[in-house]
């Protein structure tokens, strides 16, 4: 059976990486994680990959201080591991050219909230859900969308729901949305690899 090889990029601690590498090791699992890149090279999710046996790659702008040759080396690298669907989950760096191109409306990413609302630049970590919380909101959740150029501003793929809940706080409204987002994403990507035979090669 043909799986599609996903590349992860994560920044901290990973925990969308390790929920879509248990995914793929269930049987009916039709993707793999073919390559993990981090920017931080002590991160949770690169050294997560490492023990997991998963290739990893560290790059950043200390490898590369050129953000082209950072740029091209990312997209050689996803190139050379066979790269079929991009992810970046929890990745804080904005993807180049190259890469973007590369691999055009085949790259996702996964936002703690429903987007259009609560996205953008400075929108991550903390600061979305101080945004739901401050805006009175009844639900929150999960959005998994394609990247462009902008942040948090590619077509939506798909999203789930979870209640704000009146005695909420920052805390408890992360850890909700990001359990929702261990569903969510594995589910999203089982599916784009169910039927994207296209960039499957293995
Ligand atoms: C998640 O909330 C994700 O939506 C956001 O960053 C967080 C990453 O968490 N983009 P993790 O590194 O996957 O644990």
């Amino acid at each position: 059976m043909s799986r599609l090889r996903v590349a992860v990029l994560a920044s901290h601690y990973g925990s969308n990486l390790r929920a879509l590498h248990g995914a793929s090791l269930e049987g009916e699992a039709r993707f793999g994680i073919a390559l993990v890149i981090g920017n931080n090279s002590g991160s949770g999710a690169l050294t997560y990959a490492r023990e997991a046996g998963i290739p990893t790659v560290h790059m950043s702008g200390r490898t590369h201080p050129d953000p082209e040759e950072l740029d091209e080396a990312m997209r050689a690298a996803l190139v050379a591991h066979g790269t079929g669907l991009v992810v970046t989950a929890g990745y804080m760096k904005k993807l180049g050219p190259r890469v973007r191109q590369e691999f055009n409306g085949r790259i996702i990413n996964i936002h703690p909230a429903l987007l259009p609302l609560h996205g953008g630049k400075g929108m991550y970590g903390k600061a979305v859900h101080e945004a739901v919380l401050a805006a009175g909101d009844a639900v929150s959740g999960p959005t998994v969308h394609f990247v462009t150029e902008e942040y948090d501003a590619g077509g939506v793929i798909a999203q789930s729901e979870v209640p704000v809940l009146p005695d909420d706080t920052v805390e408890s409204l992360a850890e909700r949305v990001l359990a929702a987002e261990h569903l969510l994403l594995p589910a999203v990507v089982q599916i784009i690899a169910t039927r994207a035979p296209a960039s499957a090669d293995r």
